[in-house]
């Protein structure tokens, strides 16, 4: 059997406190399914940077390059300023591994109150897909006249047609095997060259998966109906800006975002993709161990099911539906009174 090397990032806040609840969880359901995981452990974060002046070392890409997968619990941390922590590990791994679809699932959990009335368990359950290493998050541009009363900031936006047509291929082709259908996110009235560029590539990627469905909506309209109809939606694809805003509302639909999980994937698989829960470091309830878990479980349930594990990833979501709809174990987030640990036990009970 294939060892599988990940290379596991706790990083900062609760992250080093969900993260090795998840590793507890991939740990049982690695032994019953015969899995090999191999992990070796990485400091980068915020802690290093107030240390040795840098998130990551200066070979810290070519220290991961190899490994299968990536496992990050979050990243950030009061006094360091929040571009320095994204753009100094994490947006270097997702530009430097093309892991340019960051996959985002959304289910409204029995068990789990959403915010909406009309949000019922079973009936919500889509994924957004966000494009992840160009569109509206580029290094293009620059400030001019600093200090002067003609200051100026220009932030470009990059639409390549390699950059879009992969993440609909990617999109249409999920939905294809989800037997579902795509919702194109655009705002092309407003916005004139990049979004009508974004529409004409999504008719011609279309053309090509006759079966199937698809239909466009600009953001605005979009996210209201994220809050109106949200289980309207199966697959939602979305350039980067769009994405990342529509994948942080329909996180808070499902009722909290610390059960949200994320996969930034490099779908060619020629370089590590990375796992990771939504939610940030959370500064306010760090070191409390009251975290709630199930982002960074849900989140190597994932990895599992992208390392080619599709029935050990099933395990670890049915536990976390079953620990959800069955017990009254919660932590605070989700008004209840359980630690990390409490929670995590509960379910691996019922793994
Ligand atoms: P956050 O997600 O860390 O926290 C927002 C709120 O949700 C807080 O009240 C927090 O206590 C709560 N929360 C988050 N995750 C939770 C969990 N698992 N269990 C229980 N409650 C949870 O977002 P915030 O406060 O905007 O950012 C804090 C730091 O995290 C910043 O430095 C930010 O840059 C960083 N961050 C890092 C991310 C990453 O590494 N991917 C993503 C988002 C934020
Ligand atoms: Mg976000």
């Amino acid at each position: 059997m294939k060892k599988h090397r990940i290379a596991l990032i706790p990083g900062d806040g609760i992250g080093a406190e969900v993260v090795p609840a998840a590793r507890r969880v991939l740990d049982a359901v690695t032994a019953r399914h015969g899995i090999a995981l191999a992990y070796d452990s990485f400091d980068w974060s915020c802690e290093r940077y107030v240390a040795e002046g840098a998130m990551m070392p200066p070979d810290g890409l070519d220290r991961i390059r190899a490994h299968d997968a990536i496992l990050l619990g979050a990243v950030g941390y009061p006094g360091v300023p929040d571009h320095v922590s994204l753009w100094g590990l994490l947006i270097p791994i997702r530009r430097a591994f093309r892991q340019y679809v960051n996959l985002r699932p959304i289910r409204v959990f029995d068990g789990v109150p959403s915010p909406l009335r009309e949000a019922r368990p079973g009936d919500v359950d889509f994924v957004v897909v966000r494009e992840n290493v160009e569109g509206e998050y580029s290094e293009i541009g620059g400030r001019l006249n600093r200090g002067f009363p003609e200051e100026m900031a220009v932030q470009e936006a990059v639409f390549t047609r390699a950059g879009v047509t992969r993440v609909l291929d990617y999109a249409f082709e999920l939905a294809a095997r989800r037997g579902g259908k795509v919702t194109s996110a655009t705002k092309s009235n407003g916005i004139v060259h990049t979004m009508p560029f974004w529409d004409e590539l999504v008719t011609e990627r279309a053309a090509a998966f006759p079966q199937v469905a698809w239909d466009q909506e600009h953001i605005d309209a979009l996210a209201a109906k994220f809050v109106l109809d949200p289980a309207r939606f199966d697959v939602v694809v979305a350039s980067n800006l769009f994405g990342d805003i529509l994948s942080d509302l329909a996180a808070a639909i499902a009722g909290s975002i610390g059960i949200a999980p994320a996969a930034n994937l490099n779908p060619e698989r020629e370089f590590p993709s990375m796992f990771e829960p939504v939610h940030g470091s959370a500064p306010d309830i760090a070191g409390l161990g009251i975290a709630n878990p199930l982002g960074a479980i849900w989140s190597a349930a994932m990895m599992l099911d992208h390392l080619g594990h599709a029935e050990a990833a099933k395990d670890v979501t049915d536990a976390i539906a079953a620990v959800l709809a069955k017990t009254d174990v919660r932590t605070p987030d989700l008004s209840g009174t359980a630690t990390t640990a409490e929670l995590t036990d509960k379910l691996l009970e019922l793994l």
